[in-house]
């Protein structure tokens, strides 16, 4: 395989950002390189800007696993423990106010999901604070959608089992061994209880996605920081809007500051910052 040329890089970084946002930087032409060569070399070619041509002529069926390649799926279970603190002493309780004054359905949006530890950590997060109430069949009550572009990601999401490295990542053993089945040497099996809370489908967050409805609560986190600033702040807005009256709409980190600020509001809550409409 030839090493990619500059043109080649501009040609697939710009495919890349028309088709799900990612935006490389000028000297990222090594990730190009590294993550899409073996592809191109399975399909026979010998440059990237062979690839490029064929991306332009079969992308229904290549662009898919170009798009595997180049999305970053890097998660853990509970990832950040202030956003955890947030969801589970204010925000969560705030939602089971709204259960017990009447509301039939809690809607939860995790947009950019990855393999599925977000949302699976929300939906055991929840199983607890039930619990805590004598009322497990309340879990019911909230529905969580979980989506990501990436097919291979919500392929490993859906069959939610996890190698002893990737259930190390920030969870507790007593959450492991109250979750888990333990499969083989190093198989770990998430029980139907909680696997079977959450429902998993493919997304393009750079695609119209208002035809999804109200969510009293959206995660996006770590997902925005691959796009360009226009862009993070055009999804993340058109996110607000879906929020029900007193839902929350909660960021990475480093995603927080963007968009018209007119919008929406801050909510900051030990170390954490979420918004609402
Ligand atoms: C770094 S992971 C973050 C996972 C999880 N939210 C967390 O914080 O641990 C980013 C995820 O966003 C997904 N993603 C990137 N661009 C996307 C797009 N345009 N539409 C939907 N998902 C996208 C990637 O496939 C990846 O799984």
């Amino acid at each position: 395989m030839q090493a990619i040329t500059k043109h080649e890089f501009r040609q697939i970084s710009q495919l890349l950002k028309e088709q799900c946002g990612i935006n490389l930087q000028d000297d990222q032409d090594y990730l190009v390189q590294t993550r899409l060569s073996d592809f191109a070399t399975s399909l026979g070619l010998h440059s990237f800007g062979q690839l490029f041509s064929r991306l332009q002529f079969e992308p229904e069926r290549l662009l898919p696993t170009v798009i595997n390649l180049m999305t970053t799926n890097e998660t853990l279970w509970f990832r950040d423990d202030s956003c955890w603190n947030a969801l589970e002493k204010s925000i969560l309780p705030a939602l089971f106010k709204k259960l017990e004054k009447g509301a039939q359905e809690i809607r939860i949006w995790i947009a950019g999901c990855s393999t599925g530890q977000e949302a699976y950590s929300l939906a055991m997060l929840i199983d607890e604070m039930c619990q805590r109430q004598n009322a497990a069949a309340l879990a019911r009550c909230f529905s969580i959608h979980a989506m990501d572009i990436s097919q291979a990601a919500l392929e490993t999401a859906r069959h939610a089992r996890y190698n002893d490295f990737e259930i190390n990542r920030g969870l507790s053993l007593t959450r492991r061994n109250k979750y888990f089945e333990h499969q083989g040497q190093n198989l770990w099996v998430l029980r139907p209880n909680i696997r079977l809370r959450v429902h998993f489908a493919n997304i393009n967050l750079t695609r119209d996605f208002s035809h999804l409805g109200r969510f009293d609560l959206i995660l996006c986190r770590n997902v925005t920081i691959y796009f360009s600033a226009d862009v993070r702040s055009k999804v993340l807005s058109a996110m607000v809007k879906m929020l029900t009256p007193e839902g929350a709409l909660l960021v990475g980190a480093t995603e927080s500051l963007w968009g018209n600020r007119k919008e929406f509001k801050e909510v900051q809550f030990q170390g954490a910052v979420y918004v609402q409409r």
